[in-house]
């Protein structure tokens, strides 16, 4: 091949010496004999990022995108859908292989593969791109390479800071932030307009509610507010990194370091102030993260900046992703009247309407956890399990060798649109847990919004809890009905580093 590139590369040399030709001519006739060596990088399975053929012996299968940029400007914001499209429409569902621009990567739509990248041992690191580095997230559980201190953090993460103990003894936290949420809801029904932007109140929900599990109360408003800004430009800047390796633009880069600065002054304030209050003392009966950390043994404790690290990644994640699976259960409450009144006439049966819902009553609450499923079937919050993972050695998936260093991905939300899995799977109808009960927290891949395997998110219960109680409390509280211009919820969608409403939604609240 080698022989045959370096003979092409002659014509043009032949052409302009014999015939005289002019530049343009040269020009042109250069770019022809370059196309082998072109169509060698990049006419293969998978594109540009595979063109070495001892990294494919097997030809995962997989479209081949553009030269250097891979399928990076054909994804958007329904990645999902598309690299679902590509999957079924090359029957690669199993496993395809694809670039991003030069990063190697393979995905699945298939519950059995998606049980093997995310249970097995190959697949524990995660691909740190510069913008987790740049953000902190290297240092804190969602990026730490698998390791000593990874497992450290696991450790404290699942024992302390989400034991069923702990999350349990959160609901005060989250019947306090409710209490807020509905007052909200209230007021902006009271207003000229009459109509309620759910999206605001459930962010600022969302956000209080984690500022109060991470610090407890008392942080004030100036500092929560700050928070709140940071975790929303955190998440634009991971946004405008999500799918690049190549469009490494200097002016986010110079973002990502302001904020970080920022992150590390107010974060760091707070740990320093706590410490000076003798924080680490453990009956000073304050029930927050932040005591927790630093009220470990000596031995367990972590450093000051670590500890910023891993509270500042509660925060970012803790807040968007609760805010946001609420936003599309409520979006479907509106849009189907009939399950809305299902849900209100169980909690009115097992709760009533004199006394509040409580965490104790959701395990009565079937159908109510059966909307929350369906929610997280239809609408994943990470259709593409939001952070990918690394082959840290060469690895068989299936029949296929994925070779050290390929991203992996799971395409969630393709495994609970699968026809030959779910039963008319575009259809919203909870009542299919009831008639089946699929777990969600990670042991069956057929519904695992939450990842599996070691990595799986460590905030699961916790955020479950918040939302299951959430939506219980608004639905015991008030009738939600579209707003009297006649407009239809927009389910459409948009994914950013979570798949959200394009639209924010906006409905009435009538009290019951
Ligand atoms: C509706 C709520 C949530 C959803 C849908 C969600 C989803 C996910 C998913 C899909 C992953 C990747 C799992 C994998 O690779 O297998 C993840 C990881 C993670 N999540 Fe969550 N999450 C939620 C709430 C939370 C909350 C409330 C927190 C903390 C306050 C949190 C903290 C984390 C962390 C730290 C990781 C990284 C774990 C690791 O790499 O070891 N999540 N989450």
């Amino acid at each position: 091949m080698k022989m045959r590139a370096n003979f092409f590369l002659l014509i043009p040399c032949f052409l302009v010496s014999f015939y005289n030709l002019s530049l343009p001519l040269l020009f042109f006739t250069s770019l022809l004999s370059l196309l082998p060596l072109f169509v060698k990088l990049w006419l293969v399975p998978g594109g540009f990022a595979w063109r070495n053929p001892e990294l494919n012996p097997g030809k995962i299968p997989g479209p081949v995108g553009w030269p250097f940029l891979g399928i990076l400007p054909v994804l958007g914001s329904h990645a999902h859908r598309k690299l679902a499209a590509l999957a079924s429409s090359m029957g690669a569902t199993r496993l395809m292989a694809f670039s991003l621009g030069s990063t190697r990567v393979v995905i699945t739509s298939h519950p059995e593969t998606a049980k093997e990248i995310l249970c097995g041992s190959a697949f524990s690191d995660r691909p740190v791109k510069e913008s987790a580095r740049l953000l902190m997230f290297e240092r804190a559980i969602g990026f730490a390479p698998s390791g000593k201190y990874w497992r450290h953090l696991r450790r404290i993460a699942m024992n302390q800071m989400f034991s069923p103990k702990r999350v349990s003894s959160l609901e005060g936290v989250r019947q306090r932030v409710c209490d807020e949420m509905t007052e909200k809801v209230s007021k902006e029904m009271a207003g000229e307009k009459r109509i309620v932007g759910l999206r605001g109140i459930l962010q600022r929900g969302s956000l209080r509610n984690v500022m109060e599990s991470v610090f407890g109360g008392g942080l004030g408003f100036e500092r929560e507010e700050k928070l709140g800004f940071m975790v929303k430009e955190g998440y634009e800047l991971i946004g405008e990194f999500q799918w690049g390796t190549i469009f490494q633009l200097g002016g986010v880069k110079r973002r990502c370091h302001r904020l970080t600065l920022k992150v590390k002054g107010v974060v760091g304030q707070i740990v320093e102030e706590r410490r000076r209050e003798g924080g680490g003392n453990i009956d000073n009966a304050r029930n927050d993260f932040l005591s927790l950390l630093l009220s470990l043994p000596t031995e367990d404790q972590l450093s000051d900046a670590d500890m910023v690290a891993v509270l500042w990644e509660m925060i970012f994640r803790g807040t968007d992703t609760v805010a946001i699976l609420l936003e599309w259960i409520m979006a479907r409450m509106v849009l189907h009247q009939d399950i809305q009144t299902k849900a209100q006439e169980e909690i009115d049966e097992h709760v009533g309407k004199h006394r509040q819902v409580q965490d104790s009553d959701i395990p009565n609450l079937i159908y109510l956890q059966a909307i929350v499923k369906e929610v997280l079937r239809v609408h994943p919050p990470g259709p593409l399990l939001s952070w990918a993972r690394l082959a840290t050695h060469d690895v068989h998936v299936g029949k296929f060798l994925v070779p050290a260093g390929t991203t992996a991905m799971v395409n969630m939300w393709a495994i609970t649109h699968d026809p030959t899995i779910w039963k008319n799977p575009w259809k919203f109808r909870p009542e299919r847990f009831m008639e089946e009960d699929v777990p969600v927290m990670g042991s069956d891949l057929r519904l695992a919004p939450f990842g599996s395997g070691r990595r799986v998110c460590p905030g699961k219960s916790l955020g479950l809890a918040t939302v299951q109680l959430w939506l219980a409390r608004l639905l015991q509280q008030y009738k939600w009905v579209p707003t009297t211009s006649g407009k239809q919820v927009d389910l459409s969608e948009c994914l950013k580093l979570s798949l959200e409403l394009k639209t924010p939604l906006t409905c009435r609240a009538i009290v019951r």
